[in-house]
Parts: C-alpha cells; sequence; structure tokens
C-alpha cells in the first residue's frame, strides 16, 4: 500500500513546446497520471503552448490520441477540461498579450513556465515572460535538458534566464533524478546502516553505470546528429547518477545540502582530454542490424548522411578523493543496444582470503546492483552454501527486490514527481547552476579531444553491445561488464 498522494498548492502550468514530443509523450500523462490520483487542484489549469494554430477544443483531441489508451473517457474528458492551449511564437509579438492576460498577474499564484522548445528559444521565452511581469512572486521555469551544447553556451543561457528568474525560481529538469530507484539510492545509502561503512575504496572494487536503449534515433536524428550520445546522456544524466553514487553524506535533504555534496564529486572528476581520451573513452555509432527483432537500418541511413557522431560512448571516470581514489567509475550508453536497461552496479572487492577448497567453486564478487528500467528494484549478489548433501559447494545467488512485486504498484514516471516538485517549489532533484556548469567543464574537454582527432566513431551492429572497443576497455583492467543485465 502506497500512502494517499497529497493534494498540491494551485498552480497554472505552462508548457512551452506543448505539440512537441516530450510535451505529449511525457509531460501531460504525468499531469494526468497525478489527475488520477486526486493530486490536482480543480482549478489548476495546464496550458499548451506551440507555433502551431491549435485551439483548446484541437490540443486536446491531440492529446486524447495519447491519453485514452490511459484510462476511461470520463477521467479523460475530465482531466482535459482543466487543459487548454495558446498558438504563440516565442519570436514574434502576436498573441502575448492575450497571453499575459490569460496567466494573470497574482504573484501569490503559482506560475510554472516549463520551457520543452530548443534551447535556442529559452532567451526569447524568458525575455517575454520578463517582460509581461509573468516572473513575479511564485513563478517558476523549468528548463530542459540541453542546456547549451557546451560551456560557453550554457553560460549564456543562465545569465539571461538569470536576467529574468532568480536562481531558486530556476528549475533545470534531469529527469533522471525523478527516477524512483534514483531516490532509493538515497534511502539505500543514508537510511541503512549496512553499506555506508563500506561506500569507498577500501571495500569497492568499481562502479558501472549502464543506460542501453533499443531504439534509435528515430525522428529527433536531426537533434541529436548535433548532440551525440555524450552530450545527450553522460554529460546530464549519467553524471548525475554517478553523483548520487559517490557523493559524501548530506547533512539533510535541503536542496543545497544535497546540491553542495554533488558538486565536490563533479569537481573531483579527474580530467579527461587530449592526453588521455583515447585510453579512457570509446565512441561507437550503430550501423544495420537486428534490433528487437526487426532489421533496422544503420544511423547514416537514418540520417541521410555520413556523420561522426556517436550514439555510444563507454568511458572510465575516476574521482578523486579519499574515497574514490583507485576506484573507477566505467559508465557506457547507446542506442541500439539489445535490451533496454539502465542499472547501477557497485561491485565489492573479493574477500581477502579464501578458506574453501578449490572443489567448492570460485568466490565471486558481491555486487549490488539497483536497477532503473525496466523492473525496477534492487539486487544484492551473495556467495551462499549450495544447499543439501554433497560437500561444501558455494553458490552466487541474488537477493531480489522487485519493486513492483513487492509494493504490488507500478512505479510513477519521474515526471509526475519532478514537475509536482516544481509546484511545491523543492529543487532537490534539479541541477543548479554550478552543477552543469561543472558537468560541462568536465565533458568539455573530452568532446574537444575527439573533434581534434577527427576519427569516426567506431560502428557497431545495431542489437550489438556496442563496439568491441568498449569491451577490451574494461577488461584491460580484469574487469567485465555486468552480465546480468545483458
Ligand atoms: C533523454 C535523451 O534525455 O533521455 C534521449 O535525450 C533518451 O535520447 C532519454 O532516449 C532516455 O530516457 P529514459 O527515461 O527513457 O531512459
Amino acid at each position: 500500500m502506497t500512502a494517499p498522494s497529497p493534494l498540491v498548492e494551485p498552480f497554472d502550468l505552462v508548457i512551452f513546446g506543448g505539440t512537441g514530443d516530450l510535451a505529449v509523450r511525457k509531460l501531460l500523462p504525468a499531469m494526468f497520471h497525478r489527475f488520477l490520483d486526486g493530486q490536482l487542484p480543480p482549478s489548476s489549469r495546464i496550458i499548451g503552448v506551440a507555433r502551431e494554430a491549435l485551439d483548446d477544443a484541437g490540443y486536446r483531441a491531440l492529446l486524447r490520441q495519447t491519453l485514452s489508451a490511459v484510462c476511461d473517457a470520463v477521467k479523460l474528458d475530465a482531466f482535459l477540461q482543466q487543459v487548454g492551449y495558446r498558438p504563440l511564437d516565442a519570436r514574434k509579438d502576436a498573441g502575448w498579450d492575450d497571453f499575459a492576460a490569460l496567466i494573470g498577474s497574482q504573484p501569490d499564484h503559482v506560475r510554472v513556465f516549463y520551457l520543452s522548445t530548443s534551447p535556442e528559444l529559452f532567451v526569447d521565452i524568458c525575455g517575454r515572460l520578463g517582460h509581461y511581469r509573468l516572473n513575479q512572486g511564485k513563478s517558476r521555469v523549468v528548463l530542459e535538458k540541453p542546456i547549451g551544447r557546451d560551456l560557453t553556451s550554457a553560460n549564456q543561457i543562465n545569465d539571461a534566464v538569470g536576467k529574468v528568474f532568480s536562481e531558486s525560481q530556476t528549475f533545470r529538469i534531469d529527469h533522471y533524478l525523478g527516477k524512483e530507484t534514483v531516490q532509493n539510492l538515497l534511502a539505500l545509502r543514508f537510511g541503512n546502516a549496512l553499506f555506508e561503512p563500506l561506500w569507498n575504496n577500501a571495500h569497492i572494487d568499481h562502479v558501472q553505470i549502464t543506460v542501453a536503449e533499443t531504439l534509435g534515433t528515430g525522428n529527433r536524428s536531426a537533434y541529436y546528429d548535433r548532440a551525440g550520445a555524450l552530450r545527450d546522456m553522460v554529460q546530464n544524466h549519467m553524471l548525475q547518477l554517478l553523483c548520487m553514487v559517490a557523493m559524501e553524506p548530506p547533512s539533510s535533504l535541503a536542496p543545497d545540502a544535497v546540491r553542495d555534496e554533488k558538486l565536490k564529486v563533479l569537481h573531483s572528476l579527474q580530467p579527461i582530454d587530449a592526453g588521455n581520451a583515447a585510453q579512457l573513452t570509446v565512441r561507437g555509432q550503430y550501423r544495420a542490424g537486428v534490433a528487437e527483432g526487426a532489421s533496422v537500418p544503420g544511423y547514416p541511413d537514418e540520417l541521410g548522411h555520413a556523420s561522426h557522431t556517436e550514439t555510444f560512448v563507454a568511458l572510465k571516470a575516476e574521482i578523486a578523493n579519499w574515497r574514490w581514489a583507485g576506484v573507477p567509475f566505467y559508465l557506457r550508453t547507446g542506442k541500439r543496444l539489445p535490451s533496454r536497461v539502465s542499472e547501477i552496479v557497485v561491485a565489492f572487492k573479493p574477500v581477502p582470503h579464501s578458506i574453501f577448497d578449490v572443489a567448492a567453486g570460485p568466490l565471486a564478487q558481491n555486487r549490488l546492483v539497483l536497477r532503473l528500467q525496466p523492473d525496477e528494484g534492487v539486487k544484492l549478489w551473495l556467495t551462499i552454501k549450495h544447499p543439501g548433501p554433497g560437500g561444501l559447494r558455494l553458490r552466487h545467488v541474488p537477493l531480489d527486490m522487485s519493486f513492483a512485486e513487492a509494493f504490488g504498484v507500478s512505479q510513477p514516471d519521474a515526471y509526475e514527481r519532478l514537475l509536482l516538485d516544481v509546484v511545491r517549489g523543492n529543487p532537490t532533484l534539479f541541477m543548479r547552476r554550478d552543477e552543469v556548469e561543472a558537468a560541462w567543464r568536465w565533458a568539455g574537454p573530452i568532446l574537444e579531444a575527439w573533434a581534434a582527432g577527427n576519427e569516426a566513431p567506431r560502428p557497431y551492429a545495431a542489437g550489438s553491445w556496442g563496439p568491441s572497443a568498449a569491451v577490451a576497455l574494461i577488461e584491460r583492467d580484469g574487469r567485465t561488464w555486468n552480465e546480468d543485465s545483458e
């Protein structure tokens, strides 16, 4: 049983990019689920904004296509009564007066402006919101990633947004932080006496973070080709996961207590640059192959031309501090891999001395596996005695907890939690400006090293685990990628 969700205070949520993929596929369904759970006050409004010439009815019809699969028509109609639409162009004046009048100017009312658009529009949109004084009081702005494509462009965006919204009004979203298992990392690490004493280089051998996707870049290839896997996944989602694993215990869950600790981790990352990028990173790009049982084209075919953009990255990161010196963090992510799986594997050191006969079988490492998706849960791999007679034989088995089985509820989507955190004004699970900058400061030299090397990414067949060099990257150190996930 889960506790009932408390009602939040009435709010207006304005989604710029309201007809886009993220809004239609993720943001609106997330709000719908919160509605079904009784968390949305009836006076709250959700307003989609985009350039398309739609009206409220047209927008609702568009959303109905996605949402009707989720629930019955009566509830859906009731939800859609709270949803409206305004056609607006961030770069043209038309419609903005009416929009401002619609939103109103009561500073005590929570107004959330979610910028789910290309980052080039962030500055224009914020400028207009400021012009109409929609940035006052309890107004908040949510910035979707990518925030820039390097440190300079991220600073430009943050400076421009910062002229209109204060840092405490600015919510830089990384939806990975809203995933249940990521929040569970906080509970596991800091709610149990068991792990924290072992959470250091005396006991942990290495950490692996894998975010594998079966999908290709599909209709996002125009965006993706300018980004690539390092900008799209590593600079944000994967570094945030790394921070949650590696940070020191914060003194509380106060937003800045947590974010201060994550920032220290980012500052402690060993640089990867032209001097060591070839040893510590592997870039790949998928070619034709078989994904989920179907033949799929390669990335250049989907794109329509050759490209040096990576759709796969594996890298070895190191954190230069007392807790983590000598403990590699292996990260890998890619499109068109054999299965959709995101997980964090904490591999512990072997026991210092074996008392068992060779005949008992090998002693395997303890591993703590946090599965983000699918089948969210936690597995702790232990060595036990194989039951029954036949001498003492060792077995490596998981203590396996699936959250869905244990709690009998499906996990909410990350956006459900995060959107309501914005309404509540809680930025704990959002990135502070200095975190984004520190992440770019680390990722930038990797991108520069790759650009200077001017080498094409290594090809890999769709449906494989990336280029063989990614296997070599970890095997060179006498370790292997977690087979359980493959
Ligand atoms: C997004 C990336 O931020 O995260 C996408 O831009 C990626 O390329 C997606 O597919 C993965 O999110 P999730 O929640 O499906 O793992």
